[in-house]
């Protein structure tokens, strides 16, 4: 028996803000160079019903209208990475929310002033990260 508990798998969005910047192979590079495996990716612009879906738990807070226009109104880059306790792991890489606040050597904290232009969303959950991996990749399922 082995002594290893077996990946988990989180759902990785890489923002429009990130996109427009040129960041994307920087984020990307980090996660791959942490040694996360990349199961699936996809570059896609969400209409506002998917955006719903997405942020289902977001939509009556005030900060949503402004964040769905921000998250729909370029290309994002969407992506399942994998891992043992990956969805922690990249979590802690991302930083909080807020960039202006997030710690150095973090994504956030090493690349954006904002709460709302962050750059990067991952799943705060297993059951969060089954959610969004069905909603953007079913075929995974
Ligand atoms: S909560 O209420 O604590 O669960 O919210 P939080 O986890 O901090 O943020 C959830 C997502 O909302 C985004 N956010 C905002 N967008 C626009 N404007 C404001 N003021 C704002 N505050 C938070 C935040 O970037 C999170 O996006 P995701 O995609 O989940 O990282």
């Amino acid at each position: 028996m082995s002594s290893s508990s077996p990946d988990e798998r989180t759902l990785v969005l890489i923002k429009p803000d990130a996109v427009r910047r040129g960041l994307v192979g920087e984020i990307l590079g980090r996660f791959e160079r942490k040694g996360l495996r990349i199961d699936a990716l996809v570059l896609r612009t969400m209409d506002g019903d998917f955006a719903d879906q997405h942020y289902a738990e977001h939509v009556d807070k005030p900060f949503y209208p402004p964040l769905k226009a921000f998250m729909t109104g370029g290309p994002l880059a969407a992506l399942v990475l994998s891992g043992d306790q990956v969805i922690e792991v990249v979590r802690g890489m991302i930083g909080s929310t807020d960039g202006r606040k997030a710690a150095a050597g973090t994504i956030r904290g090493d690349l954006s002033l904002s709460n709302r232009e962050n750059l990067v969303h991952a799943s705060d959950s297993v059951d969060s990260a089954k959610r969004e991996i069905a909603l953007w990749f079913p075929e995974l399922g």
